[in-house]
């Protein structure tokens, strides 16, 4: 199958690094938001950061038009009416995701698979909502997705081999590493780094050593860019419990198990970067 026109719902930070990517490879794509205000916002975002990488000289003045000539924006979701793919990449919520999955399924011919960028919710369950499972699957990109290479693919229990397939070619146009990951709590990326991050606020909860000292050691000590409690400050604190969450329901094991600590910063509103404050503080 060839993908020609793409759709990316929820122009927030992931959904316009989304739109960004294929644009750059050459794909027409639609960015969609509900709000005119985030929708502006989105595509601002996207003409600045392909304005530096042409100051940087990292991309020519002519690829840049050409990146703008593949990309619109729209607040109509019925314009998905011509697209071979739409990703969704709106809030982490699965009764908002399967409103949209269901309202695309209605608006988009038969062809048309519908991916997820979700960062935990289950592929199985979104699929199960609409009439063509076999056609839904999970595009998990990394944030900052004009950066980072990885996009974990996730096969719900019915996506077909064709559209796996179709997405894992899709992914490698945009020249980024598509990696196979089945349909369990927190696929690969977030089973892994939400329990080091976890076990990372343990360790300061139970005065082994403070944030600093703890990001040190694994800056330091294992060759991390970024320590995990610096990191966790930058995903979101509230984001990090919600995976926790996820992850400890799904599983039912109490290696899961949120840290009291993280369930207390959030509920002081202390959830990282974007609050001003988390285990560090931010101007
Ligand atoms: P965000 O809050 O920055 O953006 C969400 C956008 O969706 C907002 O602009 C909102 O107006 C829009 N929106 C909400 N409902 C909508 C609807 N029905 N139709 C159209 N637009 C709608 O969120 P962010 O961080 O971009 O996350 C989006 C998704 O990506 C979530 O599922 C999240 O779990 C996932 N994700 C986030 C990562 C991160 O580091 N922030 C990393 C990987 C995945």
């Amino acid at each position: 199958m060839t993908i020609n026109n793409v759709m990316v719902i929820g122009a927030g930070q992931m959904g316009a690094g989304i739109a960004q990517v294929f644009a750059r490879a050459g794909v027409d794509v639609k960015l969609n938001d509900l709000k005119q205000e985030a929708l502006d916002k989105g595509l601002a975002g996207i003409e600045k950061r392909l304005a530096r990488a042409v100051e940087k000289g990292r991309m020519t003045s002519e690829e840049q038009d050409t990146a703008f000539h593949h990309l619109s924006g729209t607040t109509n979701i019925e314009d998905a009416a011509d697209c071979d793919l739409v990703i969704e990449a709106v809030v982490e919520n699965m009764e908002v995701k399967t409103k949209v999955f269901q309202q695309l399924d209605g608006i988009t011919p038969e062809h048309t698979i519908l991916a997820s960028n979700t960062s935990s919710l289950p592929i199985t369950e979104i699929a199960a909502a609409t009439k063509r499972p076999s056609q839904v699957i999970g595009m998990h990109f990394m944030n900052p997705v004009p950066v980072m290479k990885l996009v974990e693919i996730i096969r719900a229990i019915q996506t077909s081999a064709e559209t796996f397939e179709a997405i894992k070619d899709m992914t490698n146009r945009l020249e980024k590493t598509p990696v196979e990951v089945n349909d369990f709590p927190g696929f690969v990326s977030n089973r892994i780094l939400m329990p080091m991050i976890n076990e990372a606020i343990y360790t300061v909860y139970e005065g082994v050593a403070s944030p600093e000292d703890v990001d040190t050691v694994m800056k330091l000590g294992m060759n991390h860019p970024m320590g995990p409690l610096a990191l966790a400050d930058f995903i979101g604190l509230d984001t990090c419990l919600y995976i926790m969450e996820v992850l400890y329901d799904g599983f039912g094991d109490s290696k899961y198990r949120p840290c009291p600590l993280l369930r207390k910063y959030v509920k002081a509103g202390w959830l990282g970067k974007k609050s001003g404050r988390g285990f560090y503080t931010y101007e």
